[in-house]
């Protein structure tokens, strides 16, 4: 059964991504957003703070995040700090995101992952044998929530043929003031400008077109709480920095097809096999 209107599926296709409001409930984004801030609150970072940030990304780029693939791990603001390294504010209020499993190896977020209407949905974008690649939980937080500069998720999560779905849902409304998403409409139509991937010396990025964004084509996301944003993964996207007093959760999903094949250079690998929606 199709989730989404020949329509909306044109839309789809000709913009790169779509909006799906009310696609999942206030309750199911309160439950997630708990079960996030339980495990923050279990989590001990002792002396391993890792940052993520996209400044510099191959640099600030650790093991802690390169290994984290089929891991729950918490990753600090760039800003959340002291210069002599201690936080400024609870940790509850320094983590950036938690990634990069949660999807198979935390139940709440294993069961908001794999319901009939998600699958039902990756059918519809006509990926073939969908499985579940990563999963983030995205705190964007006030103040000190950083931004993601204009990028392609296929840059960081390649696979051949070139065929990545990005599912977002706003676990709070998502505005110009708390950092919603930016995209360029039909900018998945230029094709991919570069790969982040796994060189002899560290993380590398390679370009294929080192043309700027079109910035000035990008327009705001904004969308309410419970909406889902889905995203082609040649889409050009950010996020500006949350300078205000206000958190912007967001849940983010990112699904590839069994049949195309995933390199070993990408950054993300798994000791243990990817799973469908089943
Ligand atoms: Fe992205």
């Amino acid at each position: 059964m199709s989730v989404c209107t020949a329509q909306q599926l044109s839309r789809y296709s000709g913009d790169g991504f779509l909006v799906l409001p009310d696609f999942v409930s206030t309750h199911e984004c309160d439950s997630l957003r708990s079960r996030a801030t339980e495990m923050v609150s279990a989590f001990d970072p002792g002396e391993l703070k890792s940052i993520f940030s996209t400044h510099e990304q191959s640099r600030t780029t650790d093991d802690y995040f390169l290994t984290s693939g089929d891991k729950i791990r918490f990753f600090f603001e760039e800003h959340a700090f002291n210069s002599d390294g201690t936080l400024k504010q609870p940790k509850e209020q320094s983590i950036n995101k938690i990634g990069h499993a949660l999807h198979d190896l935390d139940a709440v977020f294993n069961r908001f992952s794999r319901t009939p209407k998600l699958g039902e949905l990756v059918e519809d974008l006509e990926i073939e044998d969908p499985l579940l690649l990563q999963s983030m939980y995205i705190f964007k937080q006030p103040n000190i929530g950083g931004e993601v500069t204009c990028h392609q998720d296929s840059t960081f999560l390649y696979t051949e043929p070139n065929a990545i779905a990005g599912l977002w849902f706003a676990i709070e409304d998502a505005t110009t003031e708390n950092g919603c998403l930016w995209a360029i409409p039909g900018g998945h139509q230029a094709g991919l400008k570069s790969r982040w991937l796994r060189g002899q010396n560290g993380m590398e990025f390679r370009v294929s077109d080192s043309t700027a964004w079109p910035e000035e084509e990008l327009v705001p996301l904004e969308v309410a709480k419970g909406s889902l944003i889905l995203l082609n993964g040649l889409l050009p996207h950010r996020s500006y920095e949350n300078k205000s007093d206000r958190s912007r959760h967001a849940y983010t999903l990112h699904v590839i097809s069994a049949a195309a094949n995933y390199p070993k250079d990408n950054w993300l690998q798994r000791t243990t096999p990817l799973r469908g929606f089943e």
